[in-house]
């Protein structure tokens, strides 16, 4: 069960979802939120929602700790590659609009430069962004993170929000997501791609 929106949060999800023209895309890192947060925007504006790491695991009939560990990272990167290109349409013929739906990504895809090209081109990207306690915090929950199995959680992952920022950046919407509830962040994306679907007169 999700709580129920604010009146105000529900009038702008529902104009947004009137004026959205393409699937929405979070981006970000690890223990953001983007599973969360984006099951709630597609409830929100009506439309479906896709995790990109499920859609690899269906794909791959196996989980991503064993790709990564029976097939290694490059492996991953490219089924990665692969599956979130048929989900934004990559099999349509050109100039086909791929189906509008809110896709979180795994926290490497954007990171990508033929993923992040065609997720500029065919989505609104949405950099979903926190500060590294909240992602320490997020991500300390689950062990089905490769990345994080070894070494010390905090200091990988503080590494790789460096090395990662200047292409999370390139998306252009960003929405920070302290460590309160996924339903404010929830308000602040949907004002978020409001004041972005305007700018580009939608
Ligand atoms: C990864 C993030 C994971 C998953 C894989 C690699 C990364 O997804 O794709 O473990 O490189 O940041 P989430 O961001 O949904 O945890």
């Amino acid at each position: 069960m999700t709580a129920a929106l604010t009146s105000a949060d529900a009038a702008v999800a529902a104009d947004v979802a009137r004026r959205l023209d393409r699937p929405v895309v979070l981006v970000g890192m690890m223990g953001v939120g983007k599973s969360s947060v984006g099951r709630r925007l597609a409830q929100a504006l009506g439309v479906g929602f896709v995790d990109a790491d499920d859609a690899i695991e269906e794909a791959a009939q196996m989980t991503i700790p064993d790709i990564f560990a029976q097939f290694g990272e490059p492996h991953f990167r490219d089924g990665e590659r692969r599956v979130i290109a048929r989900l934004l349409g990559s099999e349509l013929p050109d100039g086909a609009a791929p189906q509008v739906k809110v896709l979180a990504t795994g926290g490497g895809a954007f990171v990508n430069p033929e993923t992040r090209a065609l997720i500029l081109e065919r989505g609104h990207a949405i950099w979903l962004d926190a500060d590294l306690d909240t992602l320490v915090e997020r991500t300390a929950r689950k062990n089905n993170r490769p990345l994080l199995q070894q070494g010390n959680p905090r200091e990988t992952l503080a590494r790789l929000r460096d090395e990662r920022a200047a292409a999370y950046a390139q998306a252009p919407i960003h929405v920070l997501s302290g460590n309160g509830p996924h339903q404010r962040t929830l308000g602040n994306v949907l004002n978020a791609l409001s004041a972005h679907l305007a700018e580009h007169g939608r």
